[in-house]
């Protein structure tokens, strides 16, 4: 019998029974196309051996060896979670202080077991214990076949009769070996999200993280590619994808120790962050996802968008509508004909959900008619709008939309009733000034009192209407001067990690509550973009900037890791608002139709011509919906490589149907021409292919006309789109 057999059978001998004996059998926590490999040595380590490509064996020897080696050094195999203790002088994924004083941590295996939790869904839970300390650290893994990707996390538990001071507690551990490691990762302010970065990494420690407990995706984003010799390429090479599932302070480390061996650990940011746990009390980390292709990036992110779409994300299998949102076209300008006459004009330009942005609520003095004032008095501005939400919402449903509304519960300005009334709910740090950002400042969600309000909040403003189908759930300022009042002066170290629990406990009283409502994630933008806020919501918006031309590039960064259907896309008006550049309508729309397509302009400012180009492109749109936001994504030519020029292609996973964009950067001289090869295609089939949105003539030669598969995918297209703002949108059909 086989090895991998004979693993099979034990494995599934063992589903949902403890395995407490020490066993001498691999731990094998596999996909369709990957594993993970992990055994127990002889001094009782779990070493972790292998990620990577699944093997048609597991190698006897890869696994023997480790096992019967002393444990005698950091070069020397590696534990799957190394406690700070022993020889690990790496980055530890645990640092505890124990009751009595001791910084050192131990841990063995003690015992695991396997249990089936869904269809091609699997946890691996391996329970690993101190022979001196009373705690137990469980592993929990969890593999889901198809989508090839594992997630991590650990729970710890004290049961030392003491105090445990929990130093650091992260959510995965994974070494590689490599002749070079190449990290991806992101940079970025307000409107300028996702900015990417390639850089190799060499010995030392690199680490991308954030402190900023609110916002924390803003400057930097917890998901990152990691390639092996070789920076990544899009459809070879060994690439891990990583992203870890928090919306709080996070740190990722990269660490290239002495013996040329990468250390990732990734988890809660351990800055200013001790915890403590009593005996009997336990804390369980977010979980890090794990994706691994040996076909280039490309496939890490058709695996996690799969896994987001069947395992992460509300409502994944339902079309999303196409969007008018009021803030760039009203702002907080408006009264109640400014809305009714925006819902008319969405209806008739095929519009299906109209969004109300900020500004329709607050009262007297504290009546939000700008930044200043109201946030944290969640009551219908009466003067703008005397029929209340209601009204709108039954007008938009009367004209064919639904109808969704704005929020920014977790926040309040100093100029509002509720700052008034509940002045110990602020974060502050002690009796320092509280700073101001956008003239407000955060509510505590490490209080109970604070985390009823804002599900209160929630539930009230949805009962403003039955109609309220779509909430934008915003939060636009980050922590600084962190504390709060709740927390005892010796728990005040808990605030990071209690305030985005207490979030989660709100989302889940709110998604318990209202589970047919769509939620978008936002954050002055793309600032609270991560794996695990996302399966609370339907979409989140990537960023302020709505400049086709940014646009790009920060879509481009976020469908590495995050799915077109989630990703919010709007068109808005020229001039744009945030950058003043000036781009043709065409080019707006065909940036935005690959995502999910929105306005985010007064339909009224449009011309005759404008007008009925919209109109058309949305009824386009709704089309190729299906391909764009339920369909595999593949990049053809990189806004990052250079060449001024970027395009990608979303294929129906029947293979049937396609859909392509390409977009010019810049100039690029009169006798350069476009020239991509297409993927995902059969070649053994023959394409239609019909250009979308064409405005004066078609920019390709091939319009309207007929090609076999392996001709697009080994030849390939040419395109006349080599001016600034060029772009062409192809829908690619099997005859
Ligand atoms: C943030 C959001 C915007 C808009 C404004 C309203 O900046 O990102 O889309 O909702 O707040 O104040």
């Amino acid at each position: 019998m086989k090895l991998r057999n004979y693993l099979l059978l034990t494995l599934t001998a063992s589903i949902g029974l403890p395995m407490m004996a020490k066993t001498s059998s691999p731990i094998i926590v596999s996909t369709d196309d990957t594993e993970i490999v992990m055994t127990v040595a002889e001094n009782g380590n779990l070493v972790y051996n292998y990620y990577g490509k699944k093997f048609n064996n597991v190698n006897p020897y890869l696994t023997k060896q480790y096992r019967e080696q002393p444990d005698n050094g950091a070069g020397f195999a590696p534990q799957a979670y190394p406690a700070y203790g022993g020889f690990v002088t790496i980055t530890p994924a645990l640092k505890l202080v124990h009751a009595d004083g001791s910084h050192t941590t131990h841990l063995k295996y003690d015992s695991h077991k396997v249990t089936k939790t869904g269809d091609g869904v699997t946890r691996t839970d391996i329970c690993l214990k101190d022979p001196l300390y009373n705690i137990a650290l469980t592993l929990f893994y969890t593999s889901y076949d198809k989508e090839n990707v594992i997630t991590e996390s650990a729970m710890l538990t004290n049961n030392e009769g003491g105090l445990l001071t929990i130093e650091n507690l992260a959510s995965t551990y994974l070494p590689l070996h490599a002749d070079s490691y190449y990290l991806t990762h992101f940079h970025g302010v307000w409107a300028t999200e996702m900015q990417l970065v390639e850089e190799q990494l060499h010995p030392g420690i690199k680490s991308v993280e954030s402190k900023r407990g609110v916002q924390a995706t803003q400057t930097a984003n917890p998901a990152f590619l990691l390639s092996l010799n070789g920076p990544a390429r899009e459809d070879s090479g060994d690439v891990y994808g990583g992203a870890l599932a928090w919306s709080g302070n996070y740190k990722l480390t990269f660490e290239q120790d002495e013996c040329g061996r990468m250390n990732v650990v990734g988890g809660v940011n351990d800055f200013a962050s001790t915890y403590h746990l009593n005996t009997g009390e336990s804390l369980t980390t977010p979980e890090m996802v794990w994706t691994f292709s040996n076909e280039g990036r490309g496939k890490v992110s058709r695996n996690l968008h799969d896994w987001i779409r069947n395992h992460a994300l509300a409502h994944a299998d339902m079309e999303r509508p196409v969007v008018l949102n009021s803030w760039e076209g009203a702002y907080m300008n408006f009264d109640e004909k400014t809305i009714t006459d925006m819902i008319d004009d969405a209806a008739k330009i095929g519009v299906e959900m109209f969004v109300l942005d900020d500004g329709w609520f607050g009262n007297g003095e504290y009546a939000r008619n700008s930044d200043h004032a109201g946030l944290g008095d969640w009551q219908v501005n009466t003067q703008k709008l005397p029929r209340g939400i209601d009204y709108l919402a039954k007008h938009a449903v009367k004209k064919g939309l639904k109808f969704g509304i704005w929020i920014e519960p977790e926040m309040v300005n100093p100029k509002s009733q509720l700052a008034e009334s509940h002045p110990e709910w602020i974060v502050k740090s002690g009796d320092r000034d509280k700073l101001q950002i956008r003239q407000q400042w955060i509510l505590d969600l490490t209080n109970p009192a604070v985390q009823d309000f804002v599900v209160k909040t929630f539930d009230d403003v949805l009962a403003l209407s039955p109609d309220i189908s779509y909430v934008k759930w915003d939060a636009n300022r980050f922590v600084t001067d962190f504390g709060s009042e709740y927390l005892p002066a010796d728990r005040q170290s808990h605030f990071w990690i209690d305030y985005t629990k207490g979030l989660y406990d709100v989302y889940d009283r709110i998604r318990a509550a209202h589970p047919e409502v769509m939620i978008q994630l936002c954050s002055s933008g793309g600032a609270r973009l991560d794996m695990g806020a996302l399966k609370y919501h339907d979409e989140f918006w990537t960023s302020d900037n709505t400049n086709s031309l940014d646009r790009i590039r920060i879509q481009n960064s976020t469908n590495l890791f995050y799915p077109a259907i989630a990703t919010a896309s709007h068109v808005s008006t020229s001039p744009n608002h945030q950058t003043g550049m000036m781009a043709p309508l065409k080019y707006r729309f065909d940036v935005a139709m690959s995502g999910r397509l929105g306005l985010e302009l007064q339909p009224k400012h449009l011309n005759e011509e404008e007008w009925g180009f919209a109109k058309e492109a949305i009824a386009t749109y709704k089309k190729i919906r299906p391909i764009v936001q339920f369909g595999d994504l593949y990049r053809l030519k990189n806004p990052e490589d250079g060449t001024g020029w970027a395009s990608h292609q979303y294929v129906a996973k029947d293979g049937k149907e396609a859909v392509f964009f390409a977009y010019s950067l810049k100039y690029h001289g009169r006798t350069t021409f476009f020239q991509t090869r297409l993927k995902g295609l059969d070649p053994n089939k023959q394409y239609r292919i019909t250009e979308l949105n064409k405005k004066d003539w078609p920019s390709f030669y091939g319009d309207g006309k007929v090609f076999p598969g392996d001709y697009l995918m080994n030849e390939g297209i040419s395109l006349g789109i080599g001016n600034n703002f060029d772009s062409t949108v192809l829908h690619i059909q099997e005859i």
